[in-house]
């Protein structure tokens, strides 16, 4: 039997947080045996936001390693790197021709960053949902895993895919998300009710996957709580709540359980205990991140590799498309 195909990607913006990591890299890795799965560095969505090119080189592996590091492995899952394999812009623009304006313009995540960038609002920015859709659709994914943030932007995806069906008739397979009820909307540290993001202009607000042990135990001492002075797992203690979320996730443990744990004991003792259980999760993560680093010939021969086996899934779907629309084979 065929294996389903999954497909997600992750943008080399920055350093990658621990939101990234729980609502991310560690379910993909978990999908490995079971799918035929692919996994991008997003460059090209990258730039909608200005980035430094030097830093965007830098970054682009450093996502690369990270997931690796986080224990996919590029003999099972095919790792590239977006801008490597051209069917993703090219496939991008046919389905902008299919794609609505109204649509774009009801993405929250468009709204959110033209709000904080109105120098730079380009067209990229307004078209990257588009870009995205091209993304899963051309590896004719049936499963995306994502944080919680990504699902506006795979309805859009299913949108188009039914779309271009019904237009040309079947084409696309109409993917569906892969959210975790747990763990897929980790907060910012200095502001519980908005998400934990790599781009906050405040380094207390978020963990960094490379952050070092320090750095970790004084941003969880810093988090913002309340003046309640209970664990509790309530939307009343969004900031504890935050806290409670990652404690289960990295540790394994129950929300009650931890609840139990805590429970006549103050936030000062919760939160040194948190920091140990980052800390140990992050550790062996942070060990083979940096092995991958110093190794740039081998993160090179799976970047190309993983390049060669992208672009042949991809240019199938291309083909099948050029031909639908309406375009001449080149012979
Ligand atoms: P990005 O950093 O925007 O490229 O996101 C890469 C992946 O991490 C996407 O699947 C996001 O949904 C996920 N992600 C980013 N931030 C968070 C967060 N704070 N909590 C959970 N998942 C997140
Ligand atoms: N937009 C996603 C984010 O910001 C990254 C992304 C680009 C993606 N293309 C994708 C995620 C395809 C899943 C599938 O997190």
């Amino acid at each position: 039997m065929e294996k389903k195909i999954v497909f997600s990607g992750v943008q080399p913006s920055g350093a990658l947080t621990i939101g990234n990591y729980i609502g991310a890299l560690r379910n993909f890795t978990e999908l490995q045996d079971e799918y035929d799965c692919n996994y991008c560095v997003v460059d090209m969505h990258a730039i909608t936001i200005p980035q430094v090119p030097k830093n965007l080189r830098k970054n682009t592996l450093d996502v690369l390693a990270m997931y690796m590091a986080s224990g996919i492995d590029p003999d099972k899952s095919t790792l590239f790197i977006q801008s490597h394999v051209p069917a993703h812009a090219e496939l991008s623009w046919v389905l902008n021709t299919i794609t609505y304006m109204g649509q774009l313009n009801r993405m929250t995540q468009f709204k959110e960053k033209s709000k904080k960038s109105d120098e730079n609002l380009n067209a990229g920015l307004f078209t990257y949902p588009v870009l995205m859709a091209a993304d899963i659709l051309l590896y004719q994914a049936d499963f995306v895993p994502v944080g919680e943030d990504q699902k506006q932007h795979l309805e859009l995806s299913r949108d188009l895919a039914e779309r271009f069906n019904s237009r040309y008739s079947d084409t696309f397979t109409v993917p569906e998300p892969l959210i975790k009820e747990f763990g897929a909307r980790i907060m910012s540290l200095q502001d519980p009710v908005a998400k934990m993001s790599k781009s906050d202009s405040d380094t207390n607000a978020y963990i960094l996957l490379q952050d070092s042990k320090d750095q970790i135990a004084r941003k969880i001492k810093r988090a913002v709580t309340d003046c309640i002075g209970s664990v509790n797992y309530t939307d009343e203690q969004p900031g504890i709540k935050n806290l409670i979320n990652i404690h289960s996730v990295l540790s394994g443990m129950s929300v009650d359980e931890i609840i139990k744990l805590y429970s006549g004991k103050g936030y000062g003792v919760f939160k040194s205990e948190l920091a140990e259980v980052v800390i140990d999760a992050l550790d062996p993560i942070q060990t083979r991140y940096q092995q991958y680093l110093d190794n740039k010939d081998f993160l090179e021969k799976v970047y190309s590799e993983g390049a060669n086996k992208a672009e042949s899934k991809a240019r199938k779907t291309l083909r099948k498309v050029y031909k639908k629309i309406g375009f001449v084979p080149r012979g």
